[in-house]
């Protein structure tokens, strides 16, 4: 299948549909839940460095007031050196309330008019630092500010070592929920992938197929449905294929009707060929194929005239020629009933010969199969052992003789000692009459 056919089959396909469909919501909440953390997280991390910088302005405000009333440079000095001695302070400042610098930890600002003292930093991540600012308050009336650089580069990277540690936990996550769905999703609909291969299989004709009803309600029903399909499908076909066979059988026997001479041949050639089979230690359903190729190898005959079967002298050429035509009506007569197409195979090859000498494809050896080659000799033994228009029956150690002659050319010697075996087992044989009734 091309692969951008076998890609379109998977993309369109309710599993896939369903996985994609869970995956795509889950990276949504996933990455909706991760850009909620960033910005609660960020907002403490914030606030936190926001509350230092606020207090440490504040401490130094309420420490300056009094030197800057007093115009104490000095004490203005010690409390500008203190706070700088805080990690993270970048530069301090004290101004006046006409916005002049009256102190700063870079003293060439001082004297300067701080323009911007009173612009505190909105995005200290951003800007990489927070300038806090708070008013000189003494007895309730503003006397200047203090203004503060803070270093906010710790929070920068602090803010980045948060945005790389959510979006690997973003990935972790929504790669292991993706998995688990498919997981799960796999696991549910499993049955069903069994029914579609059930029925892809039911369709081939395996109507013995059944699948276990497992899964989900529906799921269950489905199956049990399908179950209680196949079932029924398998009954019908098993009536049709007995009908035929039945059918088949009838016709079968018109040919001894039409030939009195062979009356029953086909039940004993069926019972001798299934006795050798067991004593070469072939399986119940070879034995039980051969008995059935047995009791219609001569269904070829009702093609033949009346007259060629009943002849009463040796056949000229031509009208053996007829006679060797009934392996091939029988396999056109069973052309089509697929479930007798073994049973067909063996019936054609019924008059092979080892030595390639039979017909009517000059078979030989391992051409022809085993249960051919079996019903070949058996075929031969009830032959000899009947009487036919044309000579009397020979006797059984008479048959045996010829078989044994025939060992390695006309009959196969395995198949030859197996039905020898056979034979001494069970010694001669009763009349042809209640042998045929035996084999039924
Ligand atoms: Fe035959």
């Amino acid at each position: 299948m091309p692969r951008f056919r076998r890609a379109l089959l998977v993309t369109s396909s309710i599993k896939f549909r369903l996985a994609a469909l869970f995956c795509v919501v889950t990276l949504v909440l996933a990455a909706l839940a991760a850009l909620a953390l960033y910005h609660h997280q960020r907002g403490i991390m914030i606030n936190r460095l926001r509350t230092r910088a606020t207090a440490l302005a504040a401490n130094l405000a309420v420490n300056a007031a009094p030197a800057l009333i007093a115009g104490d440079q000095m004490q203005l000095s010690v409390l500008v050196a203190t706070a700088m001695q805080n990690p993270g302070v970048l530069s301090a400042a004290i101004v006046d309330h006409q916005g002049v610098v009256r102190m700063h930890s870079n003293i060439r600002e001082i004297g300067r008019r701080l323009e911007r003292a009173a612009a505190p930093a909105t995005d200290p991540a951003a800007q990489a630092h927070l300038r806090p600012t708070e008013p000189i308050i003494f007895n309730g009336k503003g006397v200047g500010t203090v203004v503060l650089d803070i270093d906010a580069s710790d929070l920068a990277a602090g803010l980045w070592k948060l945005r790389i540690g959510l979006l690997l936990g973003f990935l972790m996550v929504t790669t292991g929920v993706c998995l688990l769905f498919v997981r799960l999703i796999d696991r549910f609909l499993r049955p069903l992938d069994t029914l579609v291969q059930a029925a892809g299989r039911v369709g081939r004709g395996e109507l013995s197929v059944r699948v276990p009803e497992v899964g989900g309600r529906e799921i269950r029903n489905l199956a049990r449905s399908f179950n209680r399909m196949t079932a029924g499908l398998s009954a019908a076909k098993a009536r049709i294929e007995q009908g035929y066979l039945e059918a088949v059988m009838t016709l079968a026997a018109t040919v001894e009707v039409k030939d009195p001479y062979t009356r029953g041949h086909c039940d004993r050639v069926a019972y001798y060929s299934e006795q050798v089979a067991r004593q070469m230690g072939l399986d119940d359903a070879f034995c039980s194929e051969l008995r059935l190729a047995g009791a219609l190898h001569d269904l070829g005959k009702v093609g033949v005239a009346h007259e060629i079967l009943c002849k009463p002298g040796p056949l000229d050429p031509d009208e053996f020629a007829e006679m060797a035509r009934h392996p091939m009506i029988a396999w056109k007569i069973l052309e089509p009933a697929k479930f007798l197409a073994s049973v067909r195979e063996i019936i054609l090859v019924h008059h092979e010969r080892y030595d390639g000498s039979g017909y009517p494809n000059r078979l030989k050896g391992d051409q022809i199969s085993l249960a051919g080659r079996i019903l070949s000799l058996a075929d031969a033994y009830d032959s000899m052992t009947s009487d036919r228009p044309y000579r009397r029956r020979l006797g059984h150690q008479q048959a045996l003789a010829i078989i044994k002659e025939g060992k390695g050319r006309q009959f196969d010697p395995e198949v030859t000692e197996a039905f020898l075996a056979t034979a001494a087992a069970m010694g001669e044989p009763p009349t042809a009459t209640s042998r045929s009734r035996e084999a039924c």
